[in-house]
């Protein structure tokens, strides 16, 4: 891979060991993925900050030195920074994950610990009424990157039309320090062509989004999907979708009809009908990782009710509390009946929607998420929205909870009664 002179000098370790291991791990990658040189990005991600996830590894961290060259954020930590004792977190992970944020920050790492930084606003003061289009944490259009977390990549390329590769927790900070990433896989135009059509033959919605995303996986391997949809899906909607691909597959990027800047069909080679009943026979197949999709899913009852995986939208938490709202009216009861928990970015700690949320007895956590925190062990049946958690949450939980994938409406619905 060629190098410029003055990469060759961090290769070699004269600006020190941080940047020379930095240097190398992206050598390494780059060499081995075929790319000619370096190419500069504007943004990180990192992944690999819950300590239950990243454990003591969070001490290789802690040696590095020097500040990140781009805007970086981080994604979710294992607990919510500020209510963590509520959440039953004890001490000594409290304190294990202090750690392993202070390690990042030094860095010059944003601890945003959100999924989903793209939606993270402008300003914090007008929460309400700006527009994400703005947001300098949004990348535009051909903007190149390097961002870990799958859900974000493949959001980020297929929604946003930004580019970046799927990185790992550790690529991403070799990026992130060095403002370059190699120049290979989808930061090249060519390999960003959709060529396989998934055509949906039926309307679908909310849930059936992440289902799709985890059948995608499956069905496409790591060719380039494009969506035709009967409708105009929402973001949120998409955000699902993209979570789902991740969750099960290897591509990175997709692309739907009319919708996402990408979408062309030049080099589309085959053409896959799919129906909603595929969606559910699909699920029911997996066994193990869940229980089914649907309000009658077969998976026993739900203990719990877990929301935000991606992290919600303010239009989702608007949108779930408008539902809660409905179902407390029809069910006569103020508070809910599960424990149920919704997961969300930072940026809407302490906003009024999130105080008119929780007035119903549900708890709005910031910061972490239900499958990165240990908090959540003890359940046994979750009831969610999103195919991401139901694929997730029996991997890596050590209980293996069952998991029922259901509409919103459904998950508060179950929540009331
Ligand atoms: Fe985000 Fe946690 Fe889901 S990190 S995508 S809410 S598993």
């Amino acid at each position: 891979m060629y190098l410029t002179s003055e990469e060759e000098r961090i290769y070699e370790g004269e600006r020190g060991w941080t940047l020379q291991k930095a240097m190398q791990i992206l050598v390494a990658i780059g060499e081995l993925n075929g790319a000619e040189r370096l190419i500069p990005i504007k943004s990180a991600h990192v992944s690999g900050a819950s300590y239950k996830t990243i454990g003591d590894a969070y001490e290789f961290v802690e040696r590095l030195h020097g500040r990140v060259a781009v805007r970086t954020t981080l994604n979710p930590v294992g607990m919510d920074l500020e209510r963590w004792r509520e959440m039953l977190i004890d001490e000594d992970f409290a304190k294990k994950q202090r750690a392993v944020l202070s390690a990042y920050e030094k860095l010059g790492i944003l601890a945003e610990c959100t999924c989903v930084p793209y939606e993270i606003p402008p300003t914090r003061s007008h929460l309400l009424e700006t527009s994400l289009a703005s947001s300098p944490f949004r990348p535009r259009e051909g903007e190149h990157i390097a961002w870990s977390e799958s859900s974000a990549v493949i959001f980020a390329n297929s929604v946003l039309g930004a580019r970046t590769n799927m990185e790992g927790a550790p690529s991403a900070l070799a990026a992130a320090l060095l403002g370059k990433t190699p120049l290979y896989g989808l930061h090249i135009p060519e390999n960003r062509n959709a060529t396989v059509k998934l055509l949906i033959c039926d309307e679908i919605s909310d849930a059936d989004f992440g289902a799709l995303g985890l059948l995608t996986g499956e069905i496409v391997g790591d060719s380039v999907p494009l969506f035709e949809f009967k409708g105009i899906p929402s973001e949120d909607e998409l955000k699902q979708l993209a979570a789902g691909i991740g969750a099960t597959g290897s591509v990175g990027i997709f692309h739907v009809k009319g919708v996402t800047p990408e979408a062309k069909e030049d080099m589309i080679s085959e053409v896959v009908h799919v129906e909603r009943s595929q969606l559910r026979d699909f699920l029911e197949s997996c066994g193990d990782a869940g229980a089914g999709v649907g309000s009658s899913g077969g998976g026993g009852e739900p203990d719990v009710v877990a929301i935000g995986c991606p992290h919600c939208s303010l239009n989702e938490l608007r949108r779930i509390y408008k539902i809660l709202k409905e179902e407390s009216k029809r069910s006569r009861r103020s508070k809910v009946a599960l424990p149920f928990f919704i997961f969300t970015a930072r940026a809407f700690r302490g906003s009024e929607i999130v105080r008119r949320i929780e007035n119903f007895g549900v708890k709005v956590f910031c910061d972490t998420c239900f499958v990165v925190s240990p908090a959540f062990e003890r359940f046994s049946c979750i009831l969610t929205n999103s195919g991401k958690m139901w694929r997730y949450a029996p991997l890596l939980s050590q209980r293996r909870p069952k998991v029922i994938l259901a509409s919103t409406e459904e998950c508060v619905k179950r929540a009331f009664s």
